[in-house]
């Protein structure tokens, strides 16, 4: 038997503060008590004094190696992973994808071989449906039984990932019955796909010009006919990657009336803008994903919307595409850039500083970046706290390290880093995954295959 103690830090949960000792056995935590008031032994103590004790980060939103324009995303199961370990990130939910024309089973059981024995650190499983018909919304049934219970639809993308009005709303009826959670990616991809075509007619073809056709009012739009859908079929509804302040404006006079409606944003909204993706030599290209980045004017409502409430969590969309090769795909057709952005790793750290800049509070840090992706996706109290019974995922933190954020020292399969020379204070130290420590003084120690699947409930932030 392994008993591990972590000794003298402060322990940040969703809800408390508190200096405590954490005793740890067989992977998950057993007691807590306030320090040196236990004469508990143990076979490996870690001192945290000076130090934050958080839980893993539970970042519900990644895309490794996914198959978008023509290439696959840089990060596979074992680099992206060991980088989410390195940021402070212990369990990922990743999107498994329904290949048209195929059932959702054969893409679950083709996510499932990608990750199995690959991973360092603990995933789960969304469910792209592609194609929403009599078959795959029987399905979706079966999905909530293996522990994947929650889907994602794209109003974007026609023709790839895109589902129409009615598809949508059978889709949400469905989820009513089941208790799977809705995710929408909500941009009207009909408008932007003509106006895609009348920008590139008319020679621009540069990668700001992403930002451009994807409009707000185009987010907004889907956003509020999503709420509607929703209301209409009696569903709850999680809006993916929320950018605009006029989404947040929809989700925020839906959740007044009281209405099941839960939003996400992503570092990239909150900290990068269309100032990125102006940069000349082709350099914004690395910065197009969808929803896109707006003007930096945007950055205050999502910040708001992360205190009061009317947004609930932060993933990363992790995404990443090599500036070489893949995004240069894209060179003078904006459009056929691969859209997605590098950050599992960055995170945890960039919200760290926004606790330092005095956007949010630490506890709200941790609610965020931890507990409320949990709850959201049913893996709370296994996930996102520190508790008797609880999953021993836990990040020994360093609230006053300063580091600069580069390709140069990163651990995500890309090179280049959005964030290239941010300063930003805080650092992971170690990192445990069940009990096993996974990053000892910032010098890595898992391994491919210690991260196991991880089957979710339904969603426990509604009740
Ligand atoms: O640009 C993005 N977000 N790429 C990943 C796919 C998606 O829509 O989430
Ligand atoms: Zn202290
Ligand atoms: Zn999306
Ligand atoms: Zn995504």
């Amino acid at each position: 038997m392994t008993r591990t103690l972590i000794t003298g830090g402060l322990v940040i949960t969703a809800t408390d503060e508190t200096h405590a000792d954490v005793l740890i056995e067989h992977g998950r935590v057993v007691a807590m008590a306030t320090p040196g008031t236990q004469a508990w032994t143990a076979d490996r103590v870690i001192d945290a004094s000076q130090q934050y004790v958080i839980p893993g980060g539970v970042d519900a939103h990644t895309h490794m190696e996914l198959p978008f324009g023509g290439t696959f995303a840089s990060d596979s199961f074992e680099t992206g992973t060991r980088a989410a370990a390195w940021g402070g990130t212990t369990t990922i939910i990743d999107f498994a994808v329904q290949p048209k024309g195929s059932s959702l089973a054969a893409g679950l059981d083709a996510w499932h071989a990608k990750a199995d024995g690959q991973c360092a650190v603990d995933y789960g499983f969304h469910m792209i449906v592609s194609d929403v018909n009599e078959s795959t919304l029987r399905e979706m049934g079966r999905l909530v039984e293996q522990g994947v219970s929650s889907v994602k639809l794209f109003m974007a993308y026609p023709g790839v990932f895109y589902s129409d009005d009615g598809q949508i709303l059978r889709a949400m009826q469905r989820a009513g019955e089941t208790g799977g959670l809705i995710m929408m990616h909500a941009e009207n991809g009909i408008a932007i796909d003509v106006l895609v075509e009348q920008a590139l007619a008319r020679g621009e073809t540069d990668p700001r010009h992403h930002g451009e056709v994807r409009k707000v009012l185009l987010e907004a739009e889907a956003t509020h006919r999503a709420i509607q859908l929703a209301r209409v079929a009696g569903a709850p509804l999680y809006v993916v990657h929320v950018s605009a302040e006029e989404a947040v404006a929809e989700l925020a006079a839906a959740r007044d009336k009281g209405l099941p409606v839960f939003g996400e944003t992503c570092p990239q909204y909150l900290f990068l803008s269309t100032d990125n993706l102006a940069e000349p030599g082709f350099e914004g290209a690395k910065y197009v994903c969808s929803t896109p980045l707006r003007p930096r004017e945007h950055q205050a409502a999502l910040w708001r919307g992360l205190r009061t409430n009317d947004l609930q969590v932060v993933s990363t969309d992790h995404c990443p595409f090599c500036f070489s090769g893949q995004k240069e795909l894209g060179r003078g057709d904006f459009s056929k850039i691969p859209n997605g952005l590098p950050g599992v790793e960055n995170r945890m750290d960039l919200l760290h500083q926004a606790v330092v800049d005095g956007h949010i509070g630490r506890r709200r840090w941790i609610e965020i970046a931890c507990a409320t992706p949990a709850r959201m996706f049913g893996l709370y109290p296994q996930k996102g706290t520190i508790a008797p019974g609880s999953d021993a995922d836990i990040v020994i933190y360093d609230p006053h390290a300063q580091q600069t954020i580069s390709a140069a020292t990163h651990h995500m399969n890309v090179d280049y880093s959005a964030y290239e020379g941010r300063t930003v204070t805080g650092q992971v130290r170690t990192v445990l995954s069940r009990g096993e420590v996974v990053v000892e003084d910032r010098k890595y120690t898992g391994r491919a295959g210690h991260g196991c699947f991880t089957p979710r409930s339904t969603c426990q932030y509604l009740n």
